[in-house]
């Protein structure tokens, strides 16, 4: 089953104008209607195209496989079926997006399929930032093209051009590609190294004529990596430039990984806006709740800087207040402000002393900091997570569902039971630190039955690609210190772990004897400052 027989046989007098059918397909019913897997299916006597994501209120959410109705469970996710995705606004983008439905760019409008917010657009050009290299050449030998050239791959599968962008929400964005070509050079589009699409790229009859075709594509938070890949051996057809229409697009450095160790800092919408916020508490609406929290802003803020953000959660018993007040944010933000480094400080609340931290503060979590990156200038790549006892355990809750947005988690005598985790967790790396005292009786080093600090190490390890040890060294009583920090080894370099155990109970502020403060702000700052 080739798709371009299935369009000869339908459409063969309109092979010429077929650019502006490319995105008028219908969205498959059932995905068995696509026995060879290559994206286009054959339903009610025409192709259809298959669809892997929901936009669900401008939320990307997996289509499920086999649920017929309401949501599923697939490959440790949630999905949604066909049917119910159908039911939300442009829920099933290739049924709703045609050449003709591009979006209203001009200040004011309000884009159809993201989230929220006015559309901009942004395009990307050869050899500027937000292009990351072609398989083949840049050219300028055929006229017509915009900025400096067009992009030739080599004609072969598989060739093709990368881009970078990052955007501050996932969201659907409109990619729109300027392209010229004397017979069809099909090509697929790849999001995050996932195929979210393909463009027909039908010959525009000459090399000098430029047209485009678009496609709707999801884009998850932070940077993205766009790729646009031949599936035939004539290679891409030339391409002059990406257009991206959406909800605050930016281009993205190449290196900007937010994995890589030391990457450029990533600047969040809120950049460059006037500040709106003072330092203090604030609260905000969360799960239809009101909730509290303490932000601590740096000093001398630069709206165009992009700053780490701390998120730091209080134990049991606690509130925002007293990180914000007497605990000095675990000592943390002392230790910055000896480094000279400024950051945005954040420390999140229980409703009530005594309340423990659970789902719902997820969503809290992901509230607050969306609040601080559309408003503040937050380095994106680089917001992390720490706090004390149920704190530390809600921190590893996060960190075992938010890889994606938080860079690395510090735990201070952590557990990994009596918090809500999410079932199953994600196991992707993420940059993780932990203290422990040896004689612990709240959160012990090892509670039997998986459940203990030490699992949490164990598990880190293995999600990180370190070499996972039979057995962690802790501190052990009759050696010199009072703590041990052991580094992981063999991880992967961008997500180290790193172990403390000392000498002493469920506490934040251990300290080695004869000292007059704890180990413990220097060692986990040096930790948060690799990144
Ligand atoms: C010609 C043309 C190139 C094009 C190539 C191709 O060489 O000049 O611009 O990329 O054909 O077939 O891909
Ligand atoms: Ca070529
Ligand atoms: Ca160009």
């Amino acid at each position: 089953m080739k798709f371009p027989k299935k369009i000869c046989a339908v459409f063969p007098l309109f092979m010429i104008s077929m650019a502006a059918f490319s995105q008028s397909f219908p969205a498959c019913t059932n995905a068995s209607s696509d026995p060879d897997g290559d994206g286009w299916g054959w339903e009610n006597n025409q192709s259809c195209q298959v669809v892997s994501q929901c936009n669900w209120y401008g939320s990307p959410i997996p289509l499920c496989t086999s649920a017929a109705t309401g949501w599923g469970w697939e490959n440790n996710k949630s999905c949604v079926s066909r049917a119910t995705c159908a039911t939300a606004p442009n829920g099933l983008p290739a049924s709703s997006t045609s050449s003709s439905s591009r979006p209203n760019t001009s200040s004011n409008s309000s884009s159809g399929f993201s989230s929220s917010g006015n559309s901009t657009s942004t395009t990307l050009q050869e050899n500027v930032s937000g292009f990351c290299g072609v398989d083949g050449s840049i050219d300028s030998n055929h006229v017509g093209y915009t900025g400096s050239g067009f992009i030739n791959t080599t004609n072969a599968v598989g060739m093709g051009v990368n881009y970078s962008v990052t955007v501050d929400s996932a969201s659907y964005v409109m990619l729109e590609v300027q392209f010229a070509s004397i017979n069809n050079r099909p090509g697929n589009i790849l999001v995050n190294g996932n195929v979210v699409g393909r463009l027909n790229f039908v010959s525009t009859g000459a090399w000098t004529s430029w047209t485009t075709e678009n496609l709707t594509i999801p884009l998850s938070a932070g940077v993205n990596t766009i790729r646009i890949a031949s599936t035939t051996d004539g290679g891409l057809p030339n391409i002059d430039s990406l257009n991206l229409v959406g909800n605050g697009i930016r281009p993205a450095a190449c290196n900007a990984n937010p994995g890589d160790l030391k990457n450029p800092p990533v600047k969040s919408l809120g950049c460059g806006k006037a500040l709106s916020l003072q330092d203090g508490r604030k609260t905000i609406t969360s799960n239809g709740r009101e909730r509290v929290y303490h932000v601590r802003l740096p000093r001398n803020y630069d709206a165009n800087k992009p700053y780490r953000l701390f998120y730091v959660s209080h134990g049991l018993g606690g509130i925002s207040e007293d990180i914000y007040g007497f605990l000095d944010w675990f000592g943390l933000k002392p230790e910055a402000e000896k480094a000279g480094v400024q950051a945005i400080w954040i420390a999140p609340s229980v409703p009530n002393r005594g309340d423990p931290w659970g789902e719902a503060d997820h969503a809290l979590f992901d509230n607050i900091t969306n609040f601080a990156k559309a408003n503040l200038c937050v380095d994106t790549s680089r917001v992390f997570v720490t706090g004390m006892s149920f704190g530390g355990m809600i921190s590893y809750s996060l960190s075992t569902n938010h890889q994606k947005v938080i860079r690395a988690g510090f735990g201070m005598s952590p557990a990994n039971y009596n918090v809500w985790l999410p079932n199953p967790k994600r196991t992707d790396p993420i940059a993780w630190m932990q203290t422990t005292g040896m004689s612990d009786g709240t959160t012990p080093w090892d509670g039997g039955n998986g459940r203990g600090a030490k699992y949490i190490a164990l598990e880190k390890a293995r999600d990180n690609g370190c070499n996972v040890p039979s057995n962690i060294e802790t501190w052990r009583a009759g050696t010199s210190s009072d703590h041990l920090c052991v580094d992981m080894q063999g991880c992967n370099a961008n997500y180290p772990v790193k172990v403390c155990t000392f000498n002493g109970g469920h506490t934040h502020d251990p300290r080695d004897r004869g000292a007059s403060t704890s180990w413990v702000p220097a060692e986990a700052w040096k930790f948060f400052m690799q990144f």
